[in-house]
């Protein structure tokens, strides 16, 4: 068949990818959680829950809830801290799947002693800073919101560590362009986004928000749109590849993130639906790549044609 001819492989800042479909941090837990139901090896490669130097129990619930075309969370970064992972999560990873490590912290030396542990560890490909969480009382979006603060996280983290390290941004600012261009000059491989959108939904017959945390983050296909402009928008301001997140759930969509610029993209909400998804979705990207005449998956990257003016 035509579509057994496209090369699928792209390199993500430096992480070589068998296809440019990975998981979503937080949305595929440490991996082995989806192994009875998918063979891991057919995604590009996935991203961890994302990981603090101690175990975190995050918030309490509810910190769940659905929307419209969408669904709001306000988990709090709950996770078995680095040593666990490193010791009872890795290990039940089969070998060839790239792991890219979500990182989390409250201080830039926390994210750069996470790197630094993590760094040269078996199977481990990558990092990705979480600058980006909406829902916890301190770190994450505060780095991701502040043009100096980012700075600060992405030179204390390169210094860190030589391994691929992307930085997933939060769509919650006024300029995207701006935080992207903050990263590449501090010397990040990529940039991953978007993150959840800040969000909120209200119960009338209680008078109560839907999230025991008040604020949560939203995501699936309601962002998908703001997530296609701001992969647009900072593709258009860097020349680090850009891994696009937000609201994927078919094939389509995840070309359409290529189109805007994008090199590789992730599944996440959609994982809930059915686990094999981000498989599906890799499949799928070959049969359109096939059908529209490109030898390689890498070539669809910035292929939109844009209106002349
Ligand atoms: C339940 C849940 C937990 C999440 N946890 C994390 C996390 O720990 N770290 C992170 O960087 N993003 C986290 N995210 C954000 C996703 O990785 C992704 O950026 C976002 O959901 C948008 O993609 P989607 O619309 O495909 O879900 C989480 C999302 C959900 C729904």
């Amino acid at each position: 068949m035509a579509e057994f001819c496209v090369d699928t492989t792209v390199n993500l800042g430096g992480i070589a990818l068998r296809n440019p479909v990975l998981t979503a941090s937080g949305t595929f837990g440490y991996g082995s959680e989806f192994a009875p139901f998918l063979d891991l090896r057919r995604l590009g490669g996935f991203v961890t829950k994302s990981l603090t130097l101690q175990p975190r129990q995050g918030n309490l619930p509810p910190r769940i809830a659905e929307t419209p075309s969408g669904m709001l969370n306000a988990i709090g970064i709950e996770n078995v801290g680095v040593d666990a992972f490193v010791t009872e999560k890795l290990p039940q990873i089969p070998e060839g799947v790239p792991v890219i490590v979500s990182v989390f912290g409250t201080a830039p030396e926390e994210y750069a002693d996470l790197c630094q542990r993590l760094d040269g560890v078996p199977k481990v490909a990558g990092f990705e800073l979480n600058a980006s969480c909406p829902h916890v009382k301190s770190g994450g979006i505060e780095f991701g919101q502040n043009p100096k603060s980012l700075t600060q996280l992405v030179s204390s983290v390169r210094a860190a560590t030589r391994m691929p390290v992307l930085v997933k941004l939060s769509p919650n600012v006024t300029s995207i362009a701006e935080m992207a261009r903050v990263c590449e000059g501090e010397g990040a491989d990529g940039l991953s986004l978007i993150n959840t959108l800040q969000a909120l939904d209200v119960n009338v017959e209680t008078r109560r928000p839907v999230l025991r945390n008040v604020l949560g983050g939203l995501s699936g296909p309601a962002i998908r749109p703001v997530a296609l402009r701001m992969v647009w928008q900072a593709a258009q301001a860097v020349q680090i590849p850009i891994c696009g997140i937000g609201g994927i759930m078919t094939g389509e969509d995840a070309v359409k993130f290529l189109l805007c610029g994008a090199t590789a993209v992730q599944v996440g909400t959609a994982s809930y639906l059915d686990p094999t998804m981000a498989a599906q979705v890799a499949d799928a990207i070959v049969v359109y790549a096939a059908r529209h005449g490109f030898a390689r998956v890498q070539d669809l990257t910035g292929a939109l044609e844009l209106p002349v003016r």
